[in-house]
């Protein structure tokens, strides 16, 4: 049904190119009101999947909505959609200004918008020059005051922090953060969990065009057991003890220390001290999303370390410079792999899509390459949605090209 609620839906979804499943029964929903990570490694088929989003890509199977309606039937998907993909061109003699003039004057907007997103963004004092010129995270920029120029109550931005400096992360994530709790929905890719960890509330990861988790980031978190390594005198009469002391998470590592999950720091040491087994040290290991992350997403392409043929990098969940798991070990924290999407039944690959009305998929179409189109004429300008605090210009601003939070 369409409704405005700004809400994003992307249902059974998959695509073939050729012999390449890209994206495999992907379902998930992006609340308005909320910033949706949507994570996965070089390949997952992030892009594909926002492709697909904005009718540029037809599904092979499944569908995607936007407010309750495939993209391509939006009335005035300017108004509703914001999107920055992949490989924005801009005409590299064209000034930032003029390049926004041109979907200003195509969107029947004032020409003053153009200046009021450039300073959204951060690049008032770049207005005047050339495009070509800019820096890749200058781009980045430019492509996402493009977005912005409809006012949009839907962003979705492919990979937004490649390219821009730490200031322009910390001014994104603000942004993101305050367009979001204005009520309207984002939804971002990356290949990098740290980048966006502070920024999303909610995360779908993706790996080899399927669904790895999708939840709150939060519950992600809380998923993660804390570890405690302790370094015994003697590791065997340290396993012998906890075991006889009722716990059982224990693992014994290569390196001559123990591991226990599900127990306290005091508990351990309360034990170690009953058996007279000396302890040389204890270290809580809190829960690494990164690591989680890895494992939840492990090697499509993994490359070579240099100088050593045939030798790879550390297998996921291992950290460079730290002793593999051994043999046979469970993985030192369970990854919720497998995870149904919420409020969903568990996905299984190649089951056709259900519940999904013909009628909503995009209409049959090749595959185009992206470019920022305007809406179509007779787009007007209208107020912004309730609850959205418009930025001005001139506030916020902070050196360089920092933008207005
Ligand atoms: N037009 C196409 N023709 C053939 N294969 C394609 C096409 N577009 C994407 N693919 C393949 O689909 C898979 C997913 O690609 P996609 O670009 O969606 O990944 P991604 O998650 O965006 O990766 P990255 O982080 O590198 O941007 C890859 O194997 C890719 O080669
Ligand atoms: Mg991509």
């Amino acid at each position: 049904m369409h409704d405005s609620s700004g809400r994003i839906t992307v249902q059974n979804l998959s695509k073939t190119f050729g012999q390449i499943p890209a994206v495999q029964n992907l379902s998930f929903t992006v609340e308005p009101g909320s910033v949706t990570g949507f994570l996965g490694p070089n390949g997952a088929g992030k892009t594909t999947t926002l492709r697909m989003l904005l009718g540029l890509v037809q599904p092979t199977a499944g569908g995607t909505t936007i407010n309750g309606r495939p993209f391509n039937q939006l009335t005035n998907p300017g108004r509703v959609v914001g999107a920055v993909l992949e490989a924005q061109s801009f005409h590299p003699k064209r000034t930032a200004r003029n390049h926004l003039r041109v979907y200003t004057a195509a969107m029947g907007l004032p020409d003053r918008r153009a200046d009021e997103v450039l300073g959204l963004v951060g690049l008032a004092e770049a207005a005047h020059r050339a495009a070509g010129g800019f820096s890749m995270g200058m781009k980045q920029r430019l492509a996402l005051a493009t977005a912005l120029l409809g006012d949009p109550q839907v962003l979705v931005l492919d990979e937004p922090t490649n390219g821009l400096d730490p200031e322009g992360i910390a001014w994104l994530r603000t942004f993101l953060r305050s367009f979001a709790s204005g009520g309207r929905t984002v939804l971002i890719s990356s290949h990098l969990l740290a980048e966006v960890e502070q920024t999303i509330d909610q995360v779908v990861i993706i790996s080899r065009g399927q669904t790895m988790y999708y939840g709150q980031l939060d519950d992600l978190r809380k998923s993660q057991q804390t570890r405690i390594i302790v370094q015994p005198a003697d590791a065997g009469a340290l396993v012998t003890a906890l075991q006889e002391g009722g716990i059982t998470g224990i693992e014994p590592t290569p390196d001559g220390k123990v591991a226990v999950t599900g127990s306290s720091v005091q508990q351990i040491g309360d034990i170690a001290a009953k058996a007279s087994i000396a302890l040389y040290g204890v270290q809580e290991e809190k829960a690494d999303l990164e690591q989680l992350f890895f494992r939840l997403t492990s090697g499509q392409y993994v490359g070579q370390l240099p100088g050593v043929p045939g030798q790879q990098p550390a297998t996921p969940g291992q950290q460079p410079g730290m002793p593999p798991q051994a043999p046979g070990m469970p993985p030192q924290a369970m990854p919720p792999q497998g995870m149904p999407p919420q409020g969903m039944p568990p996905q299984a690959p190649g089951t056709p899509p259900q519940g999904y009305p013909p009628q909503q998929q995009p209409p049959a179409g090749p595959p185009q390459p992206y470019q920022q189109g305007p809406p179509p004429p007779g787009y007007q300008q209208g107020p912004p949605p309730p609850g959205y605090d418009q930025q001005q210009p001139g506030h916020g601003q902070h050196g360089g090209w920092g933008g207005q939070a």
